[in-house]
C-alpha cells in the first residue's frame, strides 16, 4: 500500500502544464471502437482510469500502443462485446463502453458498474434511453446483457442532464437509423470533446455543449487523430493549492472558458487571477475570504468535483463558507479527514458549514474517493506538520504525477510503500 506524505507550510511557486482530462479520454477511447479503423488521440493522461480503459480496448481485440501522451488505437479487429464485472466494478466510467459496444455489435454485455464510492450513482437514464432507441435489456447475475436488430434514433428527454447517459446516448446514436435529439442534455465541455472527436471521426452532431443535441446517423464512420482537452479539474485543484500556500502559479495550457464558476469563487475568496498567453496565472493576495454559499450543480454551474477541494481553502479562510451538495449524495466523506487536521466542518445532510480557521495540522488521513483526496493533499500542503494520506490510489485514478509536479513548485511530498 502507498501512501503520501506532506510536510506543510512551504509555499507552492513554479508552472505546471495542465494535464489531458480525465473524463474527456475516457469516452473518447471508447467512442474510438466505432471507427473501425486507427485512431490517434494525444494529450492523454497516464492515469489509473486510463490503465483500466486500456485494458477493456485490449480485452475487447483493439491493438493499442502508447508513446509518451499519445495513444494509438486500432479497432479493426474488434471481436468481442463483453466487458467482465471485475473491470466494470474497478471503474465506474466503462459504462460508457455500453453505447461504443452497441454501434459496433448491436449487443453488449457488460457488467453492472462501480468507481469512487460517492453515493448512489444509478444508471437508470442510460437504460431507458437505450430502450427507447430499440435495445433490449435485461440484467442476469450482475451483468447488463442488451441486444437489439438494429440502433434507432429517438427524442429523448433526459429527466436529469446526466454527463455519462448523454455521452452513451451519442455514442449509440451516431451509426443508429434516422435522428436521435436528446433534451436536457448535459453540457460539461467534455461532452463537446467527444462529439468534436466524433464528428473527426466523420459523425453528424450538432449542438453539443447546449441542452439539446441532435445526431444523425451515418453508416460508416472512420478511423480520426485528437488532441484530449485539458483537465478543468485538475487546474482548479493546482490554483487552490497556490492560494492555500500564499504562492504564486503559472498553469500553462489551462482553460479559464471551461472554469468560470469556480474562477469567479477563487476571485471573491481573494486570489488574484491574469489570464496568459497560454494558460492562467494566480497569486494570493494576502488573505483567505470565505465565501458565502457554493451549490454544486450541473454545467456550466459550479462542479461537483471541485466541491472537495474547495472545502479544503474554505477550511483555512476568514470566516464561515456553506456548501451545498446537489450532485451526489455522500460526497462529504473527506469531511471527517479535514476535521481531524484541525478543520471546523459540520455537515447536516447536502449541506456543510466550514467555519475557517487559522492553521490547520498534519495527522494521518485517508481517502475514500478521487477529489476528497486531492483536498486532503491541498490541506496538508497548508498545516503545519507532516500529514501522511493513505488510499491514495483513488487520487492516481484522475491526478497524473501529482507528487511531481508539487514537489517542482517547492511542496515537500513524496510516496512511500507501506
Ligand atoms: C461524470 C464525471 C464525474 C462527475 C459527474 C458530474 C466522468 C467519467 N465522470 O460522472 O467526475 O462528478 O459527471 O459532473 O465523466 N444519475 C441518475 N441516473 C443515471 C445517471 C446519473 O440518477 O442514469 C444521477 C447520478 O446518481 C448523480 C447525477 O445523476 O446524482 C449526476 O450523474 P452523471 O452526470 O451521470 O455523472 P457521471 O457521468 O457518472
Amino acid at each position: 500500500m502507498n501512501k503520501l506524505v506532506i510536510d506543510g507550510g512551504m509555499p507552492m511557486r513554479g508552472e505546471i502544464t495542465v494535464q489531458g482530462a480525465k473524463n474527456a479520454v475516457l469516452p473518447i477511447l471508447a467512442a474510438a471502437i466505432i471507427s473501425r479503423g486507427e485512431c490517434v488521440i494525444h494529450n492523454c493522461p497516464r492515469l489509473r482510469d486510463v490503465e483500466k480503459t486500456s485494458i477493456v480496448l485490449t480485452r475487447l481485440g483493439c491493438k493499442l500502443n502508447r508513446s509518451e501522451g499519445t495513444i494509438y488505437i486500432d479497432s479493426t479487429d474488434i471481436n468481442d462485446c463483453r466487458i467482465d464485472e471485475k473491470l466494470m466494478r474497478e471503474m465506474r466510467s466503462s459504462i460508457i463502453f455500453l453505447g461504443a459496444i452497441l454501434s459496433v455489435f448491436g449487443k453488449a454485455e457488460v457488467g453492472l458498474p462501480g468507481g469512487c464510492p460517492i453515493g448512489l450513482r444509478p444508471i437508470d437514464l442510460h437504460i431507458k434511453a437505450l430502450r427507447q432507441m430499440g435495445v433490449r435489456i435485461s440484467e442476469e447475475h450482475g451483468y447488463l446483457n442488451c441486444e437489439c436488430s438494429h440502433l434507432v434514433g429517438a427524442d429523448i428527454h433526459l429527466d436529469f442532464p446526466s454527463v455519462g447517459a448523454t455521452e452513451n446516448i451519442m455514442l449509440a446514436a451516431v451509426k443508429a437509423d434516422g435522428e436521435t435529439v436528446i433534451t436536457n442534455a448535459a453540457r460539461e465541455p467534455e461532452i463537446i470533446d467527444l462529439a468534436n472527436f466524433l464528428n473527426k471521426m466523420g459523425a453528424q452532431i450538432r449542438g453539443a455543449g447546449s441542452s439539446i443535441i441532435s445526431i444523425k446517423g451515418t453508416e460508416r464512420l472512420h478511423g480520426a487523430e485528437y488532441t484530449v482537452m485539458p483537465d478543468r479539474i485538475v487546474a482548479q485543484t493546482y490554483l487552490i493549492g497556490a492560494m492555500m500556500t500564499d504562492g504564486e502559479l503559472l498553469l500553462k495550457g489551462a482553460e479559464p472558458s471551461h472554469m468560470q464558476a469556480g474562477l469567479s469563487v477563487l476571485t471573491e475568496m481573494g486570489g488574484r487571477i491574469r489570464r496568459t498567453q497560454d494558460g492562467l496565472h494566480i497569486k494570493n493576495n494576502g488573505k483567505i475570504r470565505s465565501i458565502n454559499i457554493i451549490k454544486t450543480m450541473p454545467y456550466p454551474g459550479f462542479p461537483t468535483d471541485a466541491q472537495s477541494p474547495f472545502m479544503a481553502l474554505a477550511a483555512i479562510a476568514g470566516g464561515t463558507s456553506v456548501f451545498v451538495e446537489n450532485i451526489f449524495e455522500n460526497r462529504y466523506r473527506h469531511v471527517d479527514e479535514l476535521v481531524r487536521m484541525g478543520a471546523d466542518i459540520k455537515v447536516e445532510g447536502r449541506s456543510a458549514v466550514v467555519r475557517g480557521v487559522k492553521k490547520l495540522y498534519g495527522a494521518n488521513v485517508e481517502t475514500y474517493e478521487l477529489r476528497g483526496g486531492a483536498a486532503l493533499i491541498l490541506a496538508a500542503m497548508a498545516a503545519e506538520g507532516r500529514t501522511q494520506i493513505a488510499g491514495i490510489e483513488f487520487i492516481d485514478r484522475g491526478y497524473e504525477d501529482i507528487e511531481g509536479n508539487l514537489s517542482r513548485c517547492g511542496i515537500k511530498i513524496h510516496r512511500v510503500r507501506f
